[in-house]
């Protein structure tokens, strides 16, 4: 079958005021016209989403967050829903991000009733699994890839990957520089698609699967052009319009 439409998806993480997002904001707005060949998206901070949101109401780029609770509602003082997301005009979310697993304990299964919750708002999740640097060293990423989707498809169903964007980000190559090899890349990207083939072949055929970590304009088309990676998840480079734009274009 034919590639997967391409998602470059930015992951603005802690980053942002009122006046900078506006700035990327609105030059992202420019710029889409000259983006053919992938969608776009931008998840900013909890507080700047109202603002991105209105700024890019009828453009063609999406807006996400970067985490929900588990919950629609209810006494968990400072947390965010998936329907406040929803209502707030994010199409996506970010979960089980790294940086949510490693500073803030998301377990797998929490990861899973994440993915779970923002299915249930009318969310596309955007799951993010990854291995460790020590993880790799001792050949235990597919086991780690494969015990965080099975997850999720424990507790959500094969079906469920049909409405979702699976992000592949190793640990060792966020935020350090360090992009994994488009071959390393591909070979995880693929041992994940085979893996949903076994389930469903259809829904594994039609998944995105992104790539994140140290993702750049430089890097993007390589990364871009193997077979099995469908976009990119970016962190820092998705703060600098150009920058991110390129990562678009190289697609
Ligand atoms: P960097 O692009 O800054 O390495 O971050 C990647 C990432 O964590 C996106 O979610």
């Amino acid at each position: 079958m034919s590639k997967r439409r391409t998602l470059v998806a930015g992951n603005w993480k802690m980053n942002g005021n009122r006046a900078d997002s506006t700035a990327l904001v609105n030059g992202l707005k420019q710029g889409i016209a000259s983006v053919n060949n992938a969608d776009l998206a931008v998840c900013p901070p909890f507080i700047l989403i109202p603002l991105a949101a209105e700024l890019l109401k009828g453009s063609a780029i999406a807006v996400g967050g970067q985490n929900l609770n588990v919950n629609k509602s209810g006494a968990f003082t400072g947390e965010i829903s998936g329907p406040m997301l929803k209502d707030a005009g994010c199409r996506y979310v970010i979960v089980g991000h790294s940086e949510r697993r490693a500073l803030y304990g998301e377990s797998d299964d929490v990861v899973a009733q994440k993915f779970k919750a923002a299915q249930d708002a009318g969310l596309i999740p955007i799951l993010c699994v990854g291995e460790l640097l020590e993880e790799r060293e001792a050949n235990k990423t597919e086991a780690v890839v494969a015990r965080q989707l099975d997850a999720v498809l424990k507790l959500a169903g094969i079906g469920a990957l049909a409405n979702a964007v699976i992000a592949y980000e190793p640990v060792w190559a966020i935020g350090t520089g360090k992009t994994a090899t488009p071959e390393q890349a591909q070979a995880v990207h693929k041992f994940i698609r085979e893996k949903l083939v076994k389930a469903d072949k259809a829904v594994a055929e039609g998944v995105r699967i992104l790539y994140g970590g140290s993702m750049k304009a430089s890097n993007a088309k390589e990364l871009l052009a193997q077979p099995d990676i469908d976009g990119g998840l970016i962190g820092g480079a998705s703060l600098q319009v150009e920058e991110f734009l390129n990562i678009g274009r190289a697609a």
